[in-house]
Order: C-alpha cells, then structure tokens, then sequence
C-alpha cells in the first residue's frame, strides 16, 4: 500500500492551516502517462504538454488503476489522490481545502424543474466560488512540480481567479488574458487582488484562448492553466466521484457548458468509476449550453463530425464561448455515457437563477443553466420527474451581481412608512 503520510504535519503542531506547505506521498507503484485521445501517442508526465505532436488532437491523464481509491487524511479533491496522480511520489501541493461541497435539495428548486426531487451540488463553495478550484489545486501542483516559473490562462472570469489565488499560494506569476469589456466585474475584481497580471483582450475568449495556445506553443515556460491542461480535467472528476459516491442511483448529471472541459471531466469520472466496479449504471450526462453560444449542441443534433465555431452572445457571461477547446473530449463521452446536450434560453436562464436564489441557495446565471436545462428535459417528457438527477451548481451567487442588481424592486424609505402606517 501506499504511504500517505506527511500531510498536515505542521498543521497539527500550530493549528494553522498552511495552504502551500501540504505535502503528499504517493509511492509512485503506480503509473501515469499522457496520451493523445485521437491517436494514443504516449507521452511521459514530465513534459509540459497540451496537445499532440503528430495530429494535435487533444492530451489525457492516464493511469495504471490502483488497488484502492482514497488517501487517508484528506478530504475533497486530495481524497482522491490515487485516482488523480498516484504516481506523484513526494510533492507539495498546493490547496486551500476545494471539494467536498454540499449536494443540496430544496423543494421550490425540485417542483421548478418538475423533478419529485432535484440534488444541486453547490460548486460555489469551493474557496475562490467555483468549481475551477478542484482543477486549479492539481494544476498548479503540477506546475510546482514540473519547476514552471509563470502560469497562463484565458478565461471568462472564474479561470482567471482561481489560477490567480493559486499561483499566488505557489509563488509563481500568473498572466490572464481576458475579453476586456466581457467579464463580470467581481471576478475580474477577485484577478486583480490575487495579484495575477491582467492582459485585455480587445475581442471575446476565443480570441483569448488562441492567443493563450499560440503563446504555449512557443514559450514553455508558460504553464497553461485552462482545461486544455489534461491536469485540470483530473482534480474537476472529483466533483462527479462525490456525487456518484452520495447518490448511487444517479440517472443524469447537468451541467452547463462553456469550453468543455466539465463535461470531459464527468465522462471520465464515470468512465473510471465503472472500470474500477464502483458504480453498476452510468449516469447520463446533460450538458446545457446557452442558446447564443451553442457551438456543441449543433455538433450533438447534427450531422457533422467537427465542431464548428460560432459568435457566442448569452447573458451568462461564463458560458459565453463559442469554439470550446474539448469537444472532442466531450462529444466522446456525451456519447459514452448515452447523454444529451441541450439548450436554453437567457430568459430560461434567469428564471431559474430566480428560483435558486429565492431558494436560499443561490448560484450565478450561468449555474442555473443546469436546472433550466433540466426542466426543459422534463418538460419535454425526455427524463422522467421521478428519475434522480443532479444539477451541478458551477459558481457562487456573488460571481456576477449585475443582474441581480438590474432585477431588484428597491422602495423608497417613505412608501415603506407608509405601508407600516395603514
Ligand atoms: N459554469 C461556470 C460558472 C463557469 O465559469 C464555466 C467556465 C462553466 C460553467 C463552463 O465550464 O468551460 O468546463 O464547459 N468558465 C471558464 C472560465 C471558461 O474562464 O472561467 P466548461
């Protein structure tokens, strides 16, 4: 067995949490490669690699199945340590203690969507609010690792403050580029104050991501932080090992879809979990995409083989993407596990956002893309109400406040007087 000791020891002698001095040892009996999806050329873990030399196709972890599947001592995402780089051997990792979120439910949220009962795993909960956070620890770890001096991402806002916060606890620089003028302010905000350097993309993500790819190709010592880093596809399964592992008769997970890489980090969660026997049916994944930006939707309920791009215009600015890097990741496993892809409205969007947060609950716009894709399942009599579905909750409610603000109903402090008064 594994030796998995270490973690925390100077946590226990002063009480303080140490979030870049945790260390973690996995006896490297096990084995952990990369290999190309199209055409399985294998690559050794210790290059800094993205995609394939020979056909550009996209990179993935892969590892020898270990004879067990939690590390003792941890929780959340380091928990399932021998699933996401058993072969690590001696490494400080870099974590502020992301995952093990709650999976809620509430009724006006399950009524709402028509489901007898709706869980929502609540991503919003992870240390920088959002899901991001459960790939970011495992990345930047791998950036430690691999001796990286800079880190690099383009993002719609949640990237680039969780690469930030992170980098920051790492010592390394981060450089974000951003579609300037078309991301919300709070998480641009959060960017800001973690010190990353902010570089203004006069153009939307896609423009970003390419300037991100184009950079990695020729300077290695960028360490590219968006999902096409096959690292951060591992830490983001542990969001779907903790739901399989709560609710053992899942049927469908839903989540919304922006640049693909959670929806390719939940077909290989359930893919993993099936070899590895733990799970007897697979859940079908949902991945609900934006009507304005539904590049992957057109590829599922066409004909074509490849996606093609489009402008994308939506109200849920997180999702707003329009040539996702992981399609071809995702389309692999929407079909694996016989899921669907749907699509939604912005009003659809935000009538669902409206419910989730009256709930008590609450998530950003592009979060509730999930229980509107849901609903709208149901609605159509493709899922059926007493199926159990999970919604997966991406970011906090407090991502993205502009809407929030431009729907309130504000009285005066006089009509409000008055009310008490008569
Ligand atoms: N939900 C939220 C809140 C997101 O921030 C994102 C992606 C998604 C869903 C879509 O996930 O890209 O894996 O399909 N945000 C990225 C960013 C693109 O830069 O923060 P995906």
């Amino acid at each position: 067995m594994q030796a998995y000791g270490e973690q925390r020891s100077e946590q226990a002698s002063t009480h303080f949490y140490y979030p870049d001095s945790i260390s973690i040892n996995m006896e490297p009996n096990s084995e952990s490669w990369l290999s190309c999806i199209r055409c399985g050329q294998k690559y050794d873990i210790s290059r800094r690699k993205y995609i394939c030399d020979r056909c550009h196709g996209l990179l993935e972890v892969k590892h020898s199945i270990p004879d067990h599947f939690t590390a003792e001592g941890f929780s959340g995402v380091w928990h399932y340590a021998p699933l996401i780089h058993p072969a690590m051997g001696n490494t400080r990792i870099i974590s502020r203690g992301e995952g093990g979120t709650a999976l809620y439910s509430h009724e006006s949220v399950s009524k709402f969507t028509g489901l007898s009962s709706l869980g929502m795993k609540h991503e919003g909960e992870n240390p920088t609010g959002s899901f991001k956070d459960r790939g970011m620890t495992v990345a930047v770890t791998e950036a430690l690792r691999l001796g990286a001096t800079e880190t690099i991402c383009a993002s719609t806002g949640n990237t680039s403050a969780s690469a930030a916060s992170y980098s920051a606890l790492a010592g390394i620089r981060s450089n974000v580029l951003i579609p300037s003028g078309n991301i919300s302010s709070s998480k641009l905000s959060q960017a800001i104050a973690y010190g990353a350097r902010i570089i203004d993309i006069p153009g939307d993500f896609d423009m970003a991501m390419s300037n991100v790819i184009r950079i990695a190709e020729s300077r290695q010592d960028y360490y590219v932080l968006n999902s096409i880093n096959p690292w951060r596809i591992e830490g983001q399964k542990t969001i779907f090992f903790e739901i399989m592992e709560r609710l053992r008769d899942c049927r469908f997970i839903a989540l919304p879809a922006g640049n693909l890489g959670n929806t390719s980090a939940a077909g290989k969660a359930i893919r993993e979990f099936k070899e590895l026997g733990l799970i007897d049916d697979i859940p079908k994944i949902i991945s609900v995409q934006a009507e304005g930006a539904s590049p992957f939707y057109n590829l599922w309920a066409g004909a074509g083989e490849k996606l093609e791009p489009v402008r994308a215009s939506t109200i849920a600015s997180a999702i707003r993407i329009g040539n996702p890097v992981n399609w071809e990741k995702a389309i692999r496993e929407i079909r694996y596990t016989g899921g669907m892809v749907v699509t939604v409205t912005d009003r659809e969007i935000m009538e669902a956002k409206r419910v989730v947060d009256r709930s008590g609950i609450g998530c950003e716009p592009a979060s509730a893309a999930s229980v509107a894709g849901l609903k709208k399942l149901v609605d159509q009599g493709r899922i059926d109400r007493n199926d159990s579905a999970v919604a997966v909750l991406t970011g906090n409610i407090l991502k993205d406040t502009a809407s929030i603000l431009e729907d309130s109903d504000r009285i005066p402090v006089d009509a409000f007087m008055q009310e008490l008064a008569a």
